[in-house]
């Protein structure tokens, strides 16, 4: 039987894909590419990754990955050890697949411009194994019309098939946060965006069977794509706005998070109240360069949007904000950061994740080695070579070695393993009084001080 999902009838679909028979190709074998390769193949597809890097495909086949998601090297392994993951540089593999999922990388420009290189350069490649049947759907971030003005015609020109007659298009939004990925991608419904009803059809019946979940149909594929900026833009404002609480309830010493927690009680709209936490800043690869989408786009139609840039460059402000904390709490001690020794734990942008990539701890750490102070890091997580784009300064081994004698605790990650070593310990290990800067609100305030230090988080 000829493969391919897209021009069967919704039975046949629904057949192919319960009975796990459908083939899918997971183009850009990144974070998203690989969390969403690794999850299908557990739950018993066929997957094929396709990278251009041959190192993450030789990482892959060997059983490994190195992006640092709870539970996902395990998975990976599993997967591969079992036959059902495999991954390839070459895109004649997508032959033998019904579904491509493509997740190449969408970077900023110089001018804050969404780069799309890979996006065409993906699509070209994947349009010359194009087959009819075939259902391909893009997930990386992209601005409006992307899926229909630019992958659409590259893929229909290379292929000499036609999209909502021949194959099926759709985009679908990768919505997952990092960190908890593997469950999200599981539990977040898929936002499905195609260029014809077949197409949806065939990927909410994928979605359906594939990662049980359900899919919100909206009307074509740049609806989709907005729908995305506009989960990322509202994250990152709202985000803004705790921060900026956070700063007026540090000088009116009251606890941010006792404020935030009680707004988010009142009902408003359809739901209460949400107000995300203060932290030492936002990074990542989707939050910062998301909201630069935006204004860029609302450039390139005449509007002068104030919203995303106001919250990029509140959310940017926090790490100088929060290193201001540090001198002050040492300056209460009669310390200088200079003659301090100061012990940062963690880099990674967001807790128990291993990516470093835009991550607001770097101006920290910056700031800290241009202080002359005595300085040791430490994250479980960050591998050797990823820590690099942070600090020269090589990591130390464990948590006990790098707190040893510091007069300042910086948590930057507030990675699992920072709590499963008792706070006494810690203390123990550290210098009298010594100040313990919660970047990422995540200890107990009481408890820190309970067992000697002097604490401070953002807004509490
Ligand atoms: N990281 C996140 O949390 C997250 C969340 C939601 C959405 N997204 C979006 O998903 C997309 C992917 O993000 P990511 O974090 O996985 O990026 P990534 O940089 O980790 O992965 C992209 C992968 O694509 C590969 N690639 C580049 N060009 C290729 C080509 N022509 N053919 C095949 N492979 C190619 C790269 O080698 C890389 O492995 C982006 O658009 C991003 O905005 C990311």
């Amino acid at each position: 039987m000829a493969r391919g999902a897209f021009g069967r009838s919704d039975a046949e679909i629904d057949l192919l894909v319960r009975g796990m028979r459908s083939g899918i190709a997971v183009v850009g074998f990144g974070y998203i590419g690989t969390v969403i390769g690794a999850v299908l193949a557990d739950r018993g597809w066929p997957v094929t990754g396709i990278d251009v890097r041959q190192s993450v495909v030789d990482d892959i086949n060997m059983g490994r990955t190195a992006v640092a998601e709870p539970g996902l090297s395990e998975m990976v392994a599993n997967a591969v050890r079992m036959g059902r993951l495999r991954a390839t540089t070459d895109f004649s593999a997508i032959a033998d697949n019904d579904f491509v999922i493509v997740n190449v990388g969408t970077p900023l420009g110089p001018d804050y411009e969404p780069i799309v290189d890979d996006i065409k350069a993906a699509a070209r490649a994947l349009g010359e194994h194009l087959q009819p049947g075939h259902v391909v759907i893009l997930k990386s971030t992209v601005p409006p019309d992307t899926t229909e003005t630019l992958v659409r015609p590259i893929l229909e020109e290379t292929s000499g098939l036609r999209a909502g007659v021949d194959f099926g298009l759709a985009f679908c939004p990768e919505r997952l946060a990092e960190g908890q990925a593997i469950h999200e991608l599981t539990s977040i419904p898929v936002v499905v965006g195609a260029v014809d009803e077949c197409s949806a059809r065939a990927c909410a019946t994928l979605w359906r069977h594939a990662l049980g979940v359900e899919s919100v149909i909206v009307e074509d594929p740049r609806t989709a794509e907005m729908v995305k900026l506009a989960d990322n833009v509202w994250v990152d404002l709202n985000v803004a706005l705790a921060n900026e609480l956070a700063k007026i309830c540090d000088k009116l010493g009251m606890d941010a998070l006792q404020v935030i927690d009680a707004a988010n009680t009142m009902p408003k709209g359809s739901g209460p109240v949400n107000i995300l936490r203060p932290s030492m800043g936002v990074g990542g690869y989707c939050l910062t360069k998301d909201p630069w989408f935006v204004n860029h786009l609302g450039q390139s139609l005449g509007l002068d949007l104030s919203i995303p840039r106001t919250s990029r460059t509140v959310n940017d402000t926090m790490p100088g904000y929060s290193y201001s904390l540090l001198e002050q709490l040492l300056a209460d001690q009669g310390k200088t950061v200079a003659q301090s020794r100061v012990a940062v734990l963690g880099i990674a942008f967001k807790n128990n994740t291993g990516d470093c990539r835009l991550t607001p701890t770097k101006y920290i750490v910056s700031l800290l080695e241009e202080s002359g102070c005595e300085l040791s890091i430490h994250d479980p997580w960050v591998a050797d070579e990823e820590a690099l784009s942070v600090t020269s300064i090589p990591m130390t081994a464990d948590i006990e070695s790098t707190v040893k004698d510091a007069d300042a605790l910086v948590v930057l990650a507030g990675h699992r393993e920072f709590h499963r070593i008792p706070l006494t310990r810690l203390a123990e290990l550290t210098t009298p009084k010594c100040v313990f800067l919660d970047g990422r609100n995540s200890f107990d305030p009481a408890a820190v001080r309970a067992a000697g230090f002097i604490y401070k988080g953002i807004g509490r």
